[in-house]
């Protein structure tokens, strides 16, 4: 389940620090690319050399390289993860964890944090037993995180008791068996429309929109991660899904892209239509490029495409799920219901170009999800890949 997943490997001062070297290899044997982040005290203990000959990237320890300046920043590497794991964790930053003391640059990745979190606490036994590590690891677990516990054992103190960090193969384990538990995608077969469609005027001259494609890929990637395979078709783009569960048809025009949904979904328990598809074509296409040395202006005649959702709507089977997008500039809510109910859907996410960071091109966006069962959800302004968790967080709890 490792495979591909992105870990962030947090190291702190203490002397099973040398255990993090084993465990930062058994990630990588696993498949996952790793990125190590060690406290200042954990660079006593093992040094960076190792680490990133092991992990095969620079080790981030400052907020900032001394030699370039250059800036690590703990928000990127927020997002870029699939899990954090801090082993070992030590009761010093545990508590700087559990009270948001952002003084270095784990803590604060840690507070920048989307992804599940692993804490592998290790220290002496009375310190570990001491009522305000027992508090802040009980702050910690409210919050969210998962804790390993340690065993028991002697320790480096010589002491016998409880404080030892588990061992690299049973942290392997937990955060494995973490992501096979999140795998609710896992057997299902997901079709997402994404991107433009360019209606051809000439060989030369397309009518087209601003999409990126960074929604729809984002919901690719995001049902992929959860064990889906993925089908994306993708009107043109300059991204690639990475996922090697996604399987790509690239198209161009709204036709193409009616073709190709409409052959794909029988096969799928469930649509996306994040694509911004022209509702009209050109009927008068030009084999040959349009001169401007013309005396007349040319006249471009539209007609009408087909829409794409509203047919998968009339195709939809028991136990298949269609999500559209409504992309609103007025009556928002109001619009987008119609267009659920018109497109037979089960639910709608709308975003609206009024809102700063929505919709078009941005690497974010806000939506509120308007279900036909009458339920209505509104999110904040988040990174697309945190919009296509909520909006596959959704289509989960609906599927049967
Ligand atoms: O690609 P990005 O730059 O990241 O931008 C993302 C986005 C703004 C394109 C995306 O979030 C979005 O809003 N996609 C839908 C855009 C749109 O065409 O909305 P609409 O309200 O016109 O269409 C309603 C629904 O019908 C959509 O699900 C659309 O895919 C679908 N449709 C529309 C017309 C048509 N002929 N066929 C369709 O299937």
């Amino acid at each position: 389940m490792l495979k591909g997943k992105h870990i962030i490997l947090g190291i702190c001062g203490g002397i099973a620090a040398y255990k993090s070297a084993y465990l930062l290899r058994l990630f990588i044997k696993a498949g996952a690319e790793v990125q190590v982040v060690i406290t200042p005290a954990g660079k006593e203990f093992i040094t960076p050399v190792t680490l990133s000959a092991l992990s095969g990237k620079p080790v981030i320890s400052e907020f900032f390289t001394a030699n370039t300046g250059s800036w690590n920043s703990h928000v990127d590497l927020g997002l870029w993860a699939d899990a954090m794991v801090i082993a070992p964790a030590t009761a010093s930053t545990i508590g700087k964890m559990a009270n948001g003391i952002a003084d270095n640059m784990l803590v604060t990745t840690y507070l920048s944090a989307k992804a599940p979190v692993f804490v592998a606490p290790a220290m002496d036994l009375d310190m570990f037993a001491h009522p305000s590590t027992r508090r802040n690891l009980q702050l910690l677990q409210e919050y969210g995180n998962h804790i390993i516990e340690p065993a028991s054992g002697e320790l480096a103190s010589h002491l016998v008791g409880k404080g030892r960090m588990e061992e690299p193969e049973n942290i392997l384990k937990a955060v494995d068996e973490y992501f096979t538990k999140s795998q609710d995608l896992a057997g299902r077969h997901i079709l997402i429309t994404s991107g433009p469609t360019y209606e051809k005027i000439d060989p030369v001259r397309f009518i087209g929109n601003y999409s990126s494609g960074k929604m729809g890929y984002a919901l690719a990637e995001e049902c992929a991660a959860r064990g889906a395979d993925v089908t994306l078709i993708s009107g043109p783009v300059s991204i690639k899904a990475k996922h090697a569960a996604i399987k790509t048809i690239n198209i161009e025009s709204a036709q193409e892209m009616y073709n190709a949904s409409v052959a794909e979904f029988p096969q799928c328990d469930a649509a996306i239509m994040c694509a911004a598809v022209a509702d009209y074509t050109v009927e008068n296409q030009a084999s040959h490029k349009i001169k401007r040395e013309y005396d007349e202006i040319p006249v471009i005649r539209l007609k009408k495409n087909p829409d794409i959702a509203a047919a998968l709507g009339s195709m939809k089977q028991d136990g298949q799920l269609l999500v559209g997008f409504a992309l609103e500039t007025d009556n928002e809510r109001e619009n987008a219901l119609a267009k659920l109910q018109r497109k037979n859907l089960d639910f709608i996410v709308l975003n609206s170009l009024n809102e700063p960071g929505a919709g078009f091109m941005t690497d974010t966006n806000k939506v509120t999800i308007i279900g036909s069962d009458g339920t209505c959800q509104e999110y904040g302004l988040k990174d697309k890949k945190l919009v296509a968790r909520d909006i596959v967080d959704t289509l989960t709890g609906k599927l049967s």
